[in-house]
């Protein structure tokens, strides 16, 4: 395994004397990415994916639990110093720019520091451009962020990503910023990175339908108030959708045919708004919300469980739940 996450906790303080209960932005998470793998974490704002990407990448330690990097114990006695050799790329790409600096000047300085000679730069970082579709180079080299559309923008912020040839890469909501129409091909461009470089990705987004698209090979695990409730291969998991708040995920997602779309049944939730991360609600974190929710899901949390094919569920009543249908 590239990347295992164990039972991972991190408790923010908030206030001076961090007397004050913090919140509990991510509450128990098992996880692992294989080599060159793909995962999509899914969930809505607010449930802890950007938190937990960063304690993935080792820039941020978890108040308990373990990050093992190729085996490693990251934070652990031996591991002191040991930084998983990966990337973060953030959705606002013009924040991860300098500004001041043209895409040569973005570009050559890490390429150096990453061993290409003096006199070969120009023509690296030409190569490298052309790699993630900034083209002409030529045209490129000079201009400045501020010229760039946002979707190019964000290949040159991948382009600078890739020079030290990550194994991993945590992209938080990559395309969230982007236009509709670009989403696709800045997706493809990740799904090269990861073909032809052999670069394991963390997709984080909200967007289902963007996670199905990226990680159709991969996996999926969905978050929901800082705990993954459901996890799998992708192909299986949106197939048989078994946790309740998954299943209200997909009812609520846009579908192409408005004929489907008008006819179709959406779960109804309880309550609509999630609860915060500071006053979680005992047992299941689901269960205000949560149509199935009966008087052991107040109580215990619910472990999660294999349903084979390591399509694993968090969720008490998942045997005595209805059939899924979409429409
Ligand atoms: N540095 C911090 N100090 C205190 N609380 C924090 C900090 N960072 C995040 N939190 C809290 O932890 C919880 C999880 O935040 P996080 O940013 O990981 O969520 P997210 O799923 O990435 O949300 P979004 O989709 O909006 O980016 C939230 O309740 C947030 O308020
Ligand atoms: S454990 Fe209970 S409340 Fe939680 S998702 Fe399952 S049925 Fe709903
Ligand atoms: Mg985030």
């Amino acid at each position: 395994m590239l990347l295992e996450l164990q039972d991972i906790h991190v408790i923010f303080q908030r206030g001076w004397l961090r007397k004050r209960r913090g919140a509990h932005a991510v509450a128990g998470v098992s996880l692992a990415l294989e080599e060159k793998g793909i995962l999509a974490l899914v969930g809505e704002s607010g449930c802890g994916k950007t938190t937990l990407g960063r304690v993935a990448l080792g820039l941020l330690r978890p108040t308990s639990g373990k990050v093992l990097y190729e085996g490693k114990d990251i934070w652990g006695r031996g591991g002191k110093g040991l930084r998983p050799t990966g990337q973060t790329v953030y959705q606002d790409s013009y924040s991860a720019l300098n500004p001041v600096r043209t895409v040569y000047q973005t570009l050559a300085p890490p390429l150096r520091r990453y061993g290409t000679p003096r006199k070969r730069l120009r023509e690296e970082t030409k190569k490298l451009l052309e790699f993630v579709g900034i083209m002409p180079p030529d045209y490129f080299l000079n201009k400045y962020p501020y010229h760039l559309s946002g979707g190019m923008r964000q290949r040159l912020v991948f382009a600078r990503a890739i020079i030290p040839k990550p194994k991993l890469i945590v992209a938080d909501e990559p395309v969230s910023m982007i236009d509709a129409s670009l989403r696709l091909s800045i997706l493809d461009l990740m799904l090269r990175l990861n073909r032809e470089l052999g670069i394991a990705f963390l997709y984080i987004t909200h967007d289902l339908a963007t996670a199905r698209y990226f990680a159709q090979a991969g996996r999926i695990a969905v978050m929901y108030l800082g705990a993954i409730v459901e996890e799998g291969r992708m192909e299986e998991v949106l197939e048989r959708p078994l946790h309740p708040y998954l299943r209200a995920l997909l009812s609520a997602a846009p579908i192409p045919d408005p004929e489907l779309a008008r006819k179709r049944e959406l779960m109804p939730l309880r309550e609509a708004e999630p609860p915060s991360a500071e006053h979680p609600p005992p047992g299941c974190r689901f269960h205000p919300r949560c149509p199935y929710a009966q008087e052991i899901c107040a109580r215990e949390i619910p472990p999660l469980r294999d349903f084979g094919d390591g399509h694993r569920v968090a969720c008490h009543l998942v045997e005595t739940l209805p059939p899924w249908r979409l429409t």
